[in-house]
This record gives structure tokens, C-alpha cells and sequence, in this order.
């Protein structure tokens, strides 16, 4: 995996270049991350496909009244007696990935896509599952090409990027049971069509929609937003699948492991 949320960060603090994240001698990172990235980003922090906010939220563009109990525990505060830094929010990809959510601005606390516990808390849905077999792992680079066949999670549960993003955000890391992976795909279209670009966004997003993000035509859109052609995608007119397989390929860019599509 590529550093995306080092440049997110830095987007944030580029004044205090130097001293953010960056040590003596390091490369420069460049702050705006290609628009597919842009937008993996965003769904990568979105909590709303979580089956939390699906059986909670009271709207699709309203902030939750309350927050996932499942998130707001120590794996995501960055020490005793601290907050949770996602507290109030349900669990998306960035609640087990931690980036510089809770970080100073001298770095400390950041952490490169790992949380804070031995192994990450899933949403307790009475099946006696509370948490991850393993560890979430640093994944800086996790994803660049090397030689030889890709196994990703420590068993090799997937095989390619792509298929697992999709089964994450359908499975029982963001609250899913089996039975409900129809459930989790419709709640994946029904966000990614139905949201207007005001919640959750990603450091990049410039309160852009999902769908007019994924259409790319509207000339509003800032050049370097604006997606490449093989990411695009109508949601309106795309299956939920086509909407889940668009998904992937943009988390998949952001986590720097992407193949083009064909
Ligand atoms: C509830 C916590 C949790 C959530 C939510 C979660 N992950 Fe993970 N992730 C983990 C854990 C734990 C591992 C390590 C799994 C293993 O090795 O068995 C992992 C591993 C990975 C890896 C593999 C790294 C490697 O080197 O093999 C990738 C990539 C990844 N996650 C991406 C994602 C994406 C994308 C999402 C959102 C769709 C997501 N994760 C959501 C906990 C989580």
C-alpha cells in the first residue's frame, strides 16, 4: 500500500510541512492524491455501509443521533483514558485502519492502517463473533506489485484486492452476517446512489456526491477530481453489483493495489 492517508494528513498541515509527518530526508508526498484515490479514500472513512447505520440511521444524509458502541472502545483511542477518535460514528474500513485519526501534529499516534488492539472489535450481533481472529496489520505497501501469486490476510483468504473490499464490505467485519450479504449490497448501492456529498467526506471530496462522482461528467468538477474513464460508472443505471465492483476498484486505486478494469 501506498501512503494515501500520510498525504491526507499533510493536506491538512502542509504549513508545518517539515514537522508533520515527515523525517528529516524523506521524499515529499504529494498532498492530492490521483481523483480514484480521492474517492477510495472517501468510501474507505464512510461508515454507512456498516450494518449499524443501516439499522440505526434515521437518514441517509443525517449524522447518526448515536454512535456504533463498537467503535467507540479502546482499539480506537490511542491510549488509557483517552477518547475514541471514532466515537459517535459506526465501523467502516478506517475504523479497524487507522491513519492519522488520532495523531498529533508531530506524528505521534499515527498509525499506518493498523488500530490500537491485539485483535479489532466487530459489532456484537449475538453470534458470539466480538472480534477479528488477527491483529489488523500496518499495510503501507501491503498491496505493490511483487512476484508471484497475492495473498492478502494472513491465511490468503483473498486473492486479489478487489474481491477483498467487496466481501469486507458485504461480511461480518462491518456487522454483516452471512445470511445478509443481499442486505449489505443493497445498503452499499442504496448510499453510494443516494448520497449528496455532504457526510463523511474524505479530505478530497470538495462535497461532491457519490454519483456525480462516479459519472464524472459535470463540469464543475475539478480536474484533478474529476475520475479517469475506466473508474467511471452511472450508478443509476449500473446493477447493485456493477455498483459494488465500481466501489472496489476505487478503494483498490486508494489502497495503491489496483489493476485497471478492463
Ligand atoms: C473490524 C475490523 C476491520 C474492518 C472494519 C476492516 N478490516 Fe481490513 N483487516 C482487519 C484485520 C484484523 C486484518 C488482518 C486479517 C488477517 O490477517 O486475518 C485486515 C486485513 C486487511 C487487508 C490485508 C493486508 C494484508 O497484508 O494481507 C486489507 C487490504 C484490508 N484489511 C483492507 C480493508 C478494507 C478495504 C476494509 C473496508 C472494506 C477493511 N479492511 C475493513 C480488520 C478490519
Amino acid at each position: 500500500m501506498r501512503l494515501p492517508g500520510a498525504g491526507a494528513a499533510l493536506a491538512g498541515c502542509a504549513l508545518l510541512w517539515s514537522s508533520c509527518l515527515q523525517g528529516p530526508g524523506a521524499n515529499p508526498v504529494d498532498p492530492f492524491k490521483p481523483a480514484q484515490q480521492a474517492l477510495g479514500e472517501r468510501i474507505f472513512r464512510d461508515p454507512r455501509f456498516s450494518q449499524w447505520f443501516a439499522s440505526h440511521a434515521t437518514g441517509l444524509n443525517a449524522p447518526p443521533t448515536t454512535g456504533d458502541p463498537t467503535v467507540a472502545v479502546a482499539a480506537n483511542a490511542a491510549g488509557p483514558g483517552l477518547p475514541s477518535a471514532l466515537a459517535g460514528t459506526a465501523v467502516a474500513c478506517a475504523a479497524c485502519h487507522l491513519v492519522e485519526q488520532d495523531a498529533l501534529l508531530d506524528g505521534t499516534r499515527m498509525r499506518a492502517y493498523a488500530d490500537f488492539a491485539r485483535t479489532s472489535p466487530v459489532p456484537d450481533r449475538g453470534d458470539g463473533t466480538a472480534g477479528t481472529a488477527r491483529n489488523s496489520p500496518p499495510m503501507v505497501d501491503a498491496l505493490v506489485a511483487r512476484p508471484g501469486p497475492v495473498f492478502l490476510h494472513l491465511d490468503g483468504q483473498f486473492v486479489t484486492a478487489e474481491d477483498l473490499i467487496a466481501s469486507t464490505f458485504t461480511g461480518r467485519n462491518l456487522g454483516w452476517l452471512p445470511a445478509e450479504s443481499g442486505a449489505a449490497l443493497h445498503q452499499l448501492a442504496h448510499v453510494i446512489r443516494g448520497d449528496d456529498g455532504h457526510l463523511f467526506q474524505g479530505p478530497d471530496s470538495s462535497a461532491m456526491s457519490y454519483p456525480v462522482a462516479f459519472l464524472a461528467e459535470d463540469s464543475r468538477i475539478l480536474p484533478r477530481l474529476r475520475l479517469p474513464a475506466a473508474y467511471r460508472l452511472d450508478v443509476f443505471a449500473a446493477s447493485d453489483a456493477q455498483v459494488l465492483a465500481a466501489v472496489a476498484r476505487v478503494v483498490a486505486a486508494y489502497m495503491g493495489g489496483a489493476a485497471l478494469p478492463p
